[in-house]
Parts: C-alpha cells; structure tokens; sequence
C-alpha cells in the first residue's frame, strides 16, 4: 500500500514537472489538489489520541456500548479507531431521528463497521438506559455527547451501571477553546451536582440566555442565523443540538471520580478534544 502511494506521488510529481511551464494552470492545481489531499490522509492516518495505547488492549476483541454513535473519532482513521478491532458494539440515541445520524430504527441496525456485526440500536436517553441490563459491557464509547445532557452525573451513572466491574468508560468531549463555546465559563462542579439532586430533566433549558448571549455562531456550521438559532434551541427537547454545559479536563476528571469511577486518563487532544478513559472498579 505504502509502495503503491509512493509511486503513484512520484508519478503526479514528474507529470507536474514536465507540464509545469506551459500547462501548469489547470492540469497543475488539479495535481496539486491530489498531493495535498494524500499528504493530509497521511498526517490523519498516522495521528492517534495520546490515550489510544492504553485504550486498545481494554476494548480489542470486547464488547461495548457506545451513547450517541457511531463516531469519526472511532473509525479509521480517526484519533481512538476502536471500531475495527472491538467484537461488537450495541448504541443508544435518544430518538428515532436526529440531527446527526437521520432516520435510526431501533433494533439490529447499528453499523459501525463494515466488517463487524451489525450492533443493536437502542432508543433511549442516554440518562435511562432502560432495557440494557446491568454489568454487560466490557467498555462504553461516548464522543460529543455528554455536553448535550442535561443531567451528566445521572448520565454517567447509567453508564457505569451497564459496565462489568473491571469495564471502561472513553469519553470525549469538546474542547471549550475550539467550539463555539468559547466565550463560555466552564461549568462548576456544584451546578452539576445540583441538576441531579433537583431531577434536571433532558427538556431543560437553564443555559439558553447564556447560550444566545455567548453561543459563536460563526465556529457552528449547523446553525445559521440567530433568530432561527433562538428558534431551534427552544424545541432543544426534539432537536438535542445545545451544549448545556462546558467541560474541562478538572471537570470531567471530577465528575469521573464522583460517579465511582477510577480515572486512569483525562487530558487535552488538542485542538479540539478532552478526553477521558475510566474504569468501574472491580469491587463495586
Ligand atoms: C454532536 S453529535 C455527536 C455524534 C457522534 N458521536 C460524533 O462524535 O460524531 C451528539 C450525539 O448525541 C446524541 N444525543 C444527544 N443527546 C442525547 C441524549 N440525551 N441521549 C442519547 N443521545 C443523545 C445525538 O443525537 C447525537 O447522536
């Protein structure tokens, strides 16, 4: 594979050489083209999440359940590619259609891989898991998603729940700085604490005056102008597409421990993750 990308990039190379001073304009930038892409295909292939080596060994030839699937960040070539190498893996969403992944029917439907199993799909909110049983899962995967919970603690409670003793949880979130969160204060750990003494249900909408106030609608490719912005996060209940609160790495590591997990990892991936790997301990 490698040998056949080297001839192919020496072959563009000479054909530009050669047609460079008399048609470089068009033949040259489409070659252009071709070289930047393959050099950007190179630097995403080779990159991985500086947690990925201790991730592989938890999740390879194991089953998981992933809230809010499938991912880029999970497949090839993305920065934790577990999807290859897990046995199978079951997901949740929080609707039969969303925003994300379109039309989702619950059942054996959810691919991940084209050389896995075809997972089962759950229609659940990722706080109420409920007919998934306790302590089945090897790990669970959520990327991108916890951010749009209301209640977090309740969530990583009912994730923990699912997990075996011994299980993984691999969590990324956003990071603050690179998402159109950025004017945002990270969120405290109290208030977090106190949306699962008070019930927080997934319908709140406690954030939206700062959300509308600070949310850069620029850095958000999926919404346009404020007033439909406004319009689309008051029915945030159907559509799930606010960040009800901001992470950090102290936060996430915080939330970790104080819904029993033991933290193994939370670190930046810049520019635009955190992440977390956490264990449910054996004895629990
Ligand atoms: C920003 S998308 C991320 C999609 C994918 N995980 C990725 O990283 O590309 C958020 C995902 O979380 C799901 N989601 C949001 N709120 C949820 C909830 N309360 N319960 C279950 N899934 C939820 C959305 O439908 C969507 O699939």
């Amino acid at each position: 594979m490698h040998r056949e990308r080297r001839v192919m990039r020496e072959m563009l190379h000479s054909a530009y050489r050669r047609i460079r001073p008399a048609r470089a304009a068009a033949f040259g930038d489409r070659v252009h083209v071709r070289l930047r892409r393959m050099r950007t295909e190179r630097r995403l292939r080779a990159r991985r999440a500086m947690l990925f080596p201790q991730i592989k060994p938890l999740v390879a030839g194991k089953r998981g359940f992933e809230v809010g699937g499938p991912s880029t960040i999970f497949a090839e070539p993305g920065l934790i590619p577990v999807y290859p190498i897990v046995a199978a893996l079951d997901n949740a969403n929080f609707s039969g259609q969303t925003l994300w992944e379109g039309t989702i029917t619950e059942g054996a439907t959810f691919r991940f891989h084209p050389s896995k199993p075809v997972g089962r799909a759950f229609i659940s909110e990722a706080t109420h898991l409920g007919d998934v049983a306790d302590s089945v899962y090897d790990f669970v995967l959520s990327s991108h998603t916890l951010e749009h919970v209301a209640n977090p603690i309740r969530a990583l409670r009912e994730w923990w729940r699912i997990l075996r003793p011994g299980g993984v949880l691999i969590i990324v979130l956003p990071r603050r700085d690179s998402a159109f969160d950025h004017r945002r204060e990270v969120t405290s750990f109290e208030h977090l604490v106190d949306d699962e003494r008070r019930g927080t249900q997934e319908d709140d909408l406690t954030h939206l005056d700062e959300i509308l106030a600070l949310h850069d609608l620029d850095r958000d490719p999926g919404a346009s102008r404020l007033e439909e912005f406004e319009a689309r996060s008051r029915r945030n209940v159907e559509v799930r597409a606010l960040h009800h609160h901001v992470f950090d790495v102290a936060l996430l590591a915080r939330l970790l421990e104080h819904t029993g997990f033991e933290v193994r990892g939370v670190l930046e991936e810049r520019p635009a993750h955190v992440m977390g790997l956490a264990c449910k301990p054996q004895r629990s």
